[in-house]
């Protein structure tokens, strides 16, 4: 083109001053999801990042930062962007294949959950694979800067989106969390587009609430961190959850 257009005598004009986009992959960009981007975090990791991983997330990994600890052994970093928080949702509430909150889950191989919330897993959204990416790419070296001397292997089975709201399940009672130490992270704005809701460490009575988009609290799964679900008062709740190293 370039050749035909000198030799015709055609003014072309050519900058990598503007960013037009640029060119992807057709063979691995899907086009069936509501938000294709957030697949593209191997063909496309710096773009992905960009866009999905929050800047204080480098700077939470420091060696020499210190992370805040709102409870004992209950850490809180930035991961990702508020774009990906509610593009998360919206993916979600797109499936709407909720659960009903109760017992009997036929997700699940035994067909009973114990504790069970109104949620979503991540293979329902066709997103479980890329999730357990992000685990191994982004939260396990938090997780083995924090908990100093534990070799993570990010390995996650439960990996859902749950969802609190007044008039259906609005909190969840005490329990252990079936994993080595579980994420938590917020997904929408608390006072704004939710009241109440957050998590409360039993025996350190000690709750984190009002929790910060796209941050996600980390807290040992088994014996120590007993917890439950504070009542979120108004509006939706989702928080994204995953029991990692079960
Ligand atoms: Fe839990």
């Amino acid at each position: 083109m370039a050749t035909n257009m000198r030799e015709k005598g055609v003014f072309m004009y050519v900058s990598n001053m503007e960013d037009y986009g640029h060119l992807v992959d057709p063979d691995y960009f899907p086009t069936k999801y509501l938000h294709n981007d957030m697949w593209q975090m191997k063909a496309n990791r710096k773009d992905w990042e960009n866009r999905y991983i929050s800047p204080e997330y480098w700077k939470a990994l420091s060696p020499t930062e210190l992370n805040e600890m709102p409870c004992p052994d209950v850490f809180w970093f930035p991961i990702f962007t508020p774009r990906f928080c509610k593009e998360l949702v919206e993916l979600a509430n797109d499936n709407g294949g909720w659960s009903d909150g109760s017992n009997n889950d036929p997700r699940l191989a035994g067909g009973y959950e114990n504790v069970p919330t109104v949620d979503i897993h991540m293979n329902q959204m066709d997103f479980e694979q890329e999730w357990l990416w992000i685990l191994r790419h982004y939260v396990k070296p938090l997780a083995e800067k924090v908990f100093l001397g534990y070799d993570s292997d990010a390995r996650a089975i439960m990996n859902f989106i749950v969802r609190y709201r007044p008039t259906e399940q609005s909190f969840l009672r005490p329990h252990h969390d079936s994993s080595t130490y579980t994420i938590n992270v917020g997904l929408n704005r608390p006072l704004i587009d939710y009241e109440g809701g957050g998590a409360r460490f039993i025996r350190y009575n000690c709750s984190v609430v009002n929790t910060r988009v796209g941050w996600s609290l980390m807290h040992p799964g088994r014996l120590t961190h007993y917890h439950e679900g504070l009542q979120t008062t108004k509006g939706t709740r989702y928080i994204m959850v995953s029991f990692v190293d079960p």
